[in-house]
């Protein structure tokens, strides 16, 4: 059966700085696709640092669509002692974020370039999960593509069941609409709970912005124009 994708492959070349990331760090850095479990402790060696002991027992966050991973860069220098596994569809992406670990010697990002639900159902176990982000989804504004949003139902409980209990599960988005579903859809999850309710009811669900999310250029931009921002935390139960 074809499945509707959350994406369409854009268009666009990697710039020569972002080919030579891929093929100096790509052998380091990359996961590649296999339809079968991953073994973290593979995956993650040497991501404490060169010379650190591997430790097995380092949490791990999911990001799903990192697009040019300025902020992902950013999270994993401010959150050293965490593990991250980012999954793009979109190749210049996936380079520029090869430029940025070797720029800032970021020891603890592995990405995989592929489509983060294939990632999910064919290589992460349940309860393998500390953090999921999914920061800015592609919008999909048009209500006859609203089909294509990634956080629907069916994926926030493949990803609840991947979660550890109290691991959480961190969306943002500039687009009120879709604000709106994902609190729905998270609220709706019964491995879910909300993090922000007890502690800002005045937000009504909203969560104030968690620390480790940096303001990137996109999003100062929309600030600047009055756009809104909201984030939704949840935890699993
Ligand atoms: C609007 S961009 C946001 C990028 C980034 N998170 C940011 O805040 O700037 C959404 C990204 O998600 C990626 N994406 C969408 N669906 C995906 C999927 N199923 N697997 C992996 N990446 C996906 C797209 O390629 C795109 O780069």
């Amino acid at each position: 059966m074809r499945t509707i994708k959350s994406f369409v492959k854009r268009a666009g070349r990697m710039g020569s700085g972002q080919e030579r990331a891929m093929a100096e760090l790509g052998p380091q850095f990359l996961v590649p696709y296999q339809p079968s479990a991953l073994n973290f402790e593979a995956t993650f060696e040497g991501a404490a640092g060169a010379g650190a002991p591997s430790d097995v027992q380092r949490p791990v966050v999911l990001e799903i669509g990192f697009g040019m991973g300025e902020a992902t860069a950013q999270i994993a220098l401010t959150l050293p002692g965490t593990n991250f596994l980012c999954c793009e569809v979109h190749e210049p992406g996936v380079g520029a974020l090869l430029k940025r670990i070797g720029e800032n010697n970021i020891p603890n990002i592995r990405i995989c370039n592929h489509d983060a639900v294939e990632v999910i159902d064919h290589m992460l176990p349940l309860a393998c999960l500390d953090g999921v982000h999914i920061f800015f989804p592609d919008p999909w504004h048009k209500t006859k593509h609203n089909k294509r949003r990634l956080i629907q139902s069916p994926l926030i409980a493949k990803l609840a069941a991947r979660l550890k209990p109290g691991g959480y599960l961190h969306a943002a988005t500039d687009w009120e609409p879709y604000a709106q579903q994902i609190l729905e859809v998270l609220s709706a999850e019964p491995k879910l709970k909300n993090r922000a309710l007890p502690t800002h009811p005045e937000l009504a669900g909203y969560s104030p912005k968690p620390h480790y999310r940096p303001l990137t250029k996109f999003e100062n931009r929309g600030i600047k124009l009055g756009h809104g921002v909201w984030d939704v935390v949840f935890e699993r139960i």
